[in-house]
């Protein structure tokens, strides 16, 4: 191993050239073999379009780059993971100051869900939680996961504006950020609301002592509390704002419903919910690809969530008027009106938020 460290990263250069492959590769399959296929399949269907996705499956499944692009999306994901791991090796110390401004509140007893530990979700060897490098291996990895594009969290800023912007003059005295892993949705919330009590709540030890660490780090005073977002321990209608960004679709379908009804709990009467997510679009192609991102990137609840009416979900579990808007992650995005994307020929995920509010 050198011993010259690659400035934007911190990874040493031999490590770096591993990560840069994978990137490389998966840039190829998002903007080249991903649009290839996506012409193979208009060409096939010119005459008869399928209308769904399981008509428009078998159409896919025979197309010649399908397998490729299929091998593609789970290989380099594979090879992500062991890059990533590689060069973050047993991981470092996570530093906290002997005084800190925020707080960290691990839970030993805590009983992870078998729905939890069963999955390498997003197929990271050993999950977000298993060990504390588990964290360092994950903030590295989502960024490639992102092929670059969220380096600086760009697109967790433009929710906190788009949450901002509906909050308006409103006091906010508590936020709550569920699945909050190591931090990067909640400190920008911190950020926008800096009179707010913010809690960020999540399962993964490894994930709340870095994000406990990075908010310390940025002088940010966060609560990070050890829980299952279904049982969050916290009191009931003390928050103005529940959030989550990507925690619904790692959850089963009755973890989400419980996942709602404790959000109703906790949120005060009048009390907004905010989650970005993901949604179909009405486009078989398209949808179809996301549905099976959901098998081969070892999410296997995405699917299902996608496939649910969790507006309607929402709305029997104590929370009034949800409602799905679509969201474009890119720094020139933010918050769309309706459930519209613009037409983008790379792959990409249908970012949505579900905005919900608890009755006054
Ligand atoms: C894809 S990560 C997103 C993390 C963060 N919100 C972000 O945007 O970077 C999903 C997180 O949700 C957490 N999670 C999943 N189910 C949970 C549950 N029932 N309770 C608390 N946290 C959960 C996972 O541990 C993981 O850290």
């Amino acid at each position: 191993m050198t011993a010259t460290q690659d400035i934007s990263t911190g990874v040493d250069l031999d490590h770096r050239a591993d990560i840069d492959f994978v990137l490389s590769l998966r840039r190829r399959w998002a903007d080249t073999m991903y649009p290839a296929l996506r012409h193979e399949y208009d060409v096939a269907t010119r005459a008869d379009p399928p209308v769904t996705r399981k008509e428009a499956a078998p159409v896919v499944h025979q197309l010649p780059r399908y397998r490729w692009f299929a091998w593609m999306e789970r290989g380099s994901q594979k090879q992500l993971w062991r890059a990533v791991a590689d060069a973050v090796g047993d991981g470092h110390a996570i530093e906290v100051p002997e005084s800190p401004i925020g707080s960290l509140e691990l839970n030993p007893d805590l009983v992870l869900p078998d729905w939890y530990t069963d999955w390498d979700i997003h197929v990271q060897p050993g999950g977000v939680w298993r060990a504390d490098a588990s964290a360092e291996v994950y903030e590295l990895g989502a960024k490639l996961v992102m092929l670059g594009g969220n380096d600086d969290y760009t697109f967790h800023r433009l929710f906190t504006d788009a949450i901002a912007q509906d909050l308006g003059d409103r006091e906010v005295t508590r936020l709550v950020d569920l699945g909050c892993g190591f931090g990067k949705s909640t400190w920008p919330l911190k950020k926008a609301f800096p009179s707010a009590e913010v809690i960020g709540v999540d399962l993964a030890a490894p994930c709340l002592k870095m994000a406990h660490a990075k908010a310390e780090a940025q002088g940010l005073a966060i609560r990070l509390r050890q829980a299952d977002a279904t049982d969050t321990g916290l009191e009931p209608d003390s928050a103005d704002l529940v959030t989550a960004t990507m925690t619904l679709h790692e959850m089963p379908q009755p973890a989400i419903r419980a996942f709602f009804a404790e959000a109703a709990r906790i949120l005060k009467p009048g009390g907004l919910l905010r989650l970005l997510e993901f949604q179909f679009t009405g486009e078989p192609f398209r949808d179809l690809a996301m549905m099976e991102h959901g098998s081969r990137n070892n999410e296997p609840f995405m699917p299902g969530m996608m496939a649910t009416d969790t507006a309607a979900l929402a709305n029997d579990s104590g929370l009034a008027n949800a409602r799905w808007v679509a969201f474009d992650e890119r720094p020139e995005g933010g918050r769309l009106d309706g459930l519209k994307w613009p037409n983008r020929a790379e792959w990409h995920f249908p970012w949505a938020i579900l905005e919900a509010e608890k009755p006054s």
